[in-house]
């Protein structure tokens, strides 16, 4: 069940105390399948997120899902899709190195194997998410 509060034009501001919060009129929605707004995606939708020829071998490119920043890797023509922010710290790793199988952080050079997420040295030591990629008709999607 999901409760807003309604305030009638004018009314709101008038509000100063946690009783005239609790009397205010209130509009309850029931049984609503949850309202998805920017940054609220439902587990396993397939999001379009890039032409398949935007995804250059050795050059990551950053992609939006939501509030959610996603790496795409183009590896010997396959796509695949991790996490954009590096676990160590706040990093977007398409700003740093690929080299075939492995993206190297550009801010302390943690590094990942792109298909696994796997962390390979310090000072990363928590793994990257990935997500499943599919190519059709041209198209990268993801599973988010
Ligand atoms: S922020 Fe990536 S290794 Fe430190």
């Amino acid at each position: 069940m999901l409760s807003i509060l309604y305030f009638p034009p004018g009314r709101g501001k008038n509000l100063q105390s946690d009783r005239d919060i609790r009397n205010a009129p209130t509009i309850l929605f029931r049984n609503q399948p949850e309202i998805q707004g920017a940054g609220e995606l439902s587990d396993g939708d397939w999001h379009r997120v890039a032409g398949a020829d935007e995804v250059e071998p050795e050059e990551p490119k950053k992609v939006m899902i939501g509030d959610e920043e996603v790496a795409l890797f183009n590896i010997d023509g396959a796509i695949f899709a991790t996490s954009n922010i590096c676990t160590h710290a706040f990093a977007s790793l398409c700003d740093g190195f690929q080299e075939g199988e492995e993206i190297e952080c550009p801010l302390h050079e943690g590094r990942y194997n792109i298909k696994t997420g796997k962390a390979l040295c310090a000072p990363v030591t928590d793994d990257l998410d990935t997500f499943e990629v599919k190519v059709e008709d041209g198209n990268v999607y993801v599973k988010l």
